[in-house]
């Protein structure tokens, strides 16, 4: 396994350890993401859908960092026709990245992804994204719950290539061929929802955490037992796991302890026979957008 420390960059120079801003209110984004930026994370990952950004920004220029070096990840919300939101088009696309550096009190982001593959004019809003990659107003693009064969699309068009793909990733859920496909064509991974076998995971009221805790049971148990040997915390585990994997992993917390845990991986190390054990819990089961009733991995419409 290579070295892992804090400085690890992957392929496009993202900080391995990124601070997530889902279900933040944006007070909450607000104190949050300066409290990480304070804590030493240096990679923020937020979204048009997150309905924070104007907190993120917020945090953003009160933890008084210097811009280059954070790396400031955000996502186009692509429509989806079942929730009512016709599928963006290449300027209204080019429009809501503008819109979403105003909010976050930026010039440029460090890298668009579209959030999902979730509506008919995907490839025209991929257009879009090497346009403003081209204008500066994002460094690099990418995308997020991507499949194989919506990758190859955009290939098989002819376009320039996604240079990273979002995506959840877990023991539960380790996307095994997936990942093998974006080793082979260089683009790099960023996981999100590691923490989602733990039974803190969205445990409030009203976050979702419930639907399909059933068949997280033997990974608790397994992830117990090799945390307490380690002496980490399960979540620590779940986090290495990600980053002993080769993939950047985002975490999200509420709490200022939790926030400076999550970035404290680089301190053990998962000896390969536990990381097999993990390994073995894959059960090919999406967790984190199974509240909104849908999989966003397999719900794309006939390209339009
Ligand atoms: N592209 C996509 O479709 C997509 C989907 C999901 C997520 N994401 C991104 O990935 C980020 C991370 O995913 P996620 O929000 O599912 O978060 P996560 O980091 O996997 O888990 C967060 C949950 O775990 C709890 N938690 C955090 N640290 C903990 C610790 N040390 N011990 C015990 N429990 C802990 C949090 O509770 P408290 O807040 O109460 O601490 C929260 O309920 C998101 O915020 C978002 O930026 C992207």
């Amino acid at each position: 396994m290579m070295e892992l420390s804090k400085s690890t960059r992957n392929g496009i120079d993202v900080p391995l350890v990124g601070f997530g801003t889902y279900q933040l209110s944006v007070d909450q984004a607000e104190f949050c993401v300066k409290e990480a930026l304070k804590a030493g994370f240096r990679h923020i990952d937020s979204a048009e859908g997150y309905n924070n950004e104007e907190g993120t920004g917020k945090g953003i220029m009160a933890a008084g960092v210097s811009r280059d070096a954070i790396f400031v990840t955000t996502k186009l919300f692509p429509g989806y026709k079942q929730w009512g939101a016709p599928g963006k088009t290449y300027e209204q696309t080019i429009e809501t990245l503008k819109n979403q550096l105003k909010h976050l009190r930026l010039d440029y982001v460090d890298l668009y992804l579209i959030h999902a593959p979730l509506s008919e004019l995907r490839l025209e809003q991929w257009n879009a994204l090497v346009e403003l990659k081209k204008s500066g107003l994002t460094r690099h693009i990418g995308v997020s719950n991507y499949n194989e064969e919506r990758l190859k699309e955009i290939s098989d068009a002819g376009l320039a290539k996604p240079e990273a793909n979002q995506i959840e990733f877990h023991p539960i859920c380790a996307q095994v061929d997936l990942t093998r496909y974006m080793k082979e064509n260089s683009i790099a991974p960023i996981a999100y929802s590691s923490l989602a076998p733990l039974s803190t995971w969205r445990a409030e009221e009203g976050q979702g955490g419930e639907v399909l805790a059933e068949i997280k049971e033997e990974c608790q148990l397994v992830t117990h037992e090799i945390a307490a040997k380690l002496k980490v915390s399960e979540a620590k585990l779940l986090l290495r796991w990600g980053l002993q994997h080769g993939y950047c992993v985002l975490t999200k917390s509420s709490k200022p302890e939790r926030i400076r845990e999550n970035l404290n991986l680089f301190d053990f190390e998962i000896p390969d026979s536990d990381m097999k054990r993990l390994n073995r819990l894959n059960q090919n089961q999406a967790i984190a957008w199974a509240a909104n009733g849908l999989n966003p991995m397999e719900v794309a419409p006939p390209l339009k």
